[in-house]
């Protein structure tokens, strides 16, 4: 796993919209998977403004995200969906038959969530599959204990997730608890992953996924396992990594054709 170490959460999320607008330009065609929550804002918010100036071109982009809560239609405020048309959609080029979501009003679950697997599949995989982490250690919405090979399936928010998210719906009392996730295996599956995580709370999932042994308690680990997985973070949310220095080392000697300003 590479591991690159930014000062401050704007040049965290300038990196990572680097890493992101870099595949669009080598592959105008690729297929992008994507996160929401608060982590990925900013980074939007790079690509858009990427887009405005004429610089990347979301034409032939192909996109999937990674979850959405069950029972909220499309056009609920708290949706994915209306996250996604909020800070990125609505504002660049993608195509919205392009567009690909888990459909958290399916009225058969397990046989859209196998139908889901099966779009990634057709569409050629997920090139590069942009992640955030929960503070318990999920991706997606695979909270400890799911099995490091799952599928789409739906699953359970843990009560810490909930109260997490209730920010977004005003009270935990309204916070969906059941989702429908891509699977660890789903996204282990993508060809590249790129990790955004910033601030203190999130420094000790970041420690225990990049240093810590490889376990369903904290999905996340399973990222060392993945040939091209870069986690990007702020220096809050590194606070606790053992090798810091190591990191910055790699960076900082970092081949100047492996940068991402190359291309
Ligand atoms: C959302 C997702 C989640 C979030 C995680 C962190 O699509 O996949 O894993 O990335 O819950 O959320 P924030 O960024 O709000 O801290």
């Amino acid at each position: 796993m590479e591991i690159i170490i930014k000062a401050t959460v704007a040049e965290a999320e300038q990196e990572v919209a680097a890493i992101m607008a870099r595949q669009v330009r080598l592959k105008p065609s690729c297929t992008l998977g994507l996160a929401t929550g608060s982590t990925p804002i900013g980074v939007y918010a790079c690509l858009v403004a990427q887009h405005a100036a004429g610089g990347l071109d979301f034409a032939r982009v192909t996109t999937f995200n990674l979850d959405e809560y069950v029972g909220l239609p499309a056009d609920h405020p708290c949706s994915y969906r209306a996250f996604m048309r909020e800070h990125l959609f609505s504002k660049v080029n993608v195509s919205p038959k392009h567009i690909h979501f888990p459909d958290g009003t399916a009225s058969d679950i397990p046989a859209h969530c196998a139908a889901y697997e099966q779009a990634i599949r057709k569409a050629g995989g997920i090139d590069l599959q942009l992640l955030g982490i929960g503070r318990d250690g999920h991706i997606g919405f695979n909270e400890p204990s799911s099995s490091l090979a799952s599928r789409t399936r739906i699953k359970t928010l843990t009560p810490q997730t909930v109260k997490d998210n209730a920010r977004f719906f005003g009270s935990e009392a309204e916070v969906p608890r059941h989702v429908i996730t891509m699977g660890v295996g789903t996204i282990m599956d993508s060809r590249q992953c790129v990790m955004l995580a910033t601030g203190e709370g999130k420094a000790d999932a970041v420690a225990r996924m990049a240093e810590g042994p490889i376990t369903a308690d904290l999905p996340a680990s399973i990222l060392q396992m993945h040939p091209v997985c870069t986690l990007v973070i702020d220096s809050a949310a590194a606070a606790r990594l053992k090798r810091r220095d190591y990191y910055n080392w790699v960076y900082e000697n970092k081949p100047l054709w492996q940068r991402t300003g190359t291309v």
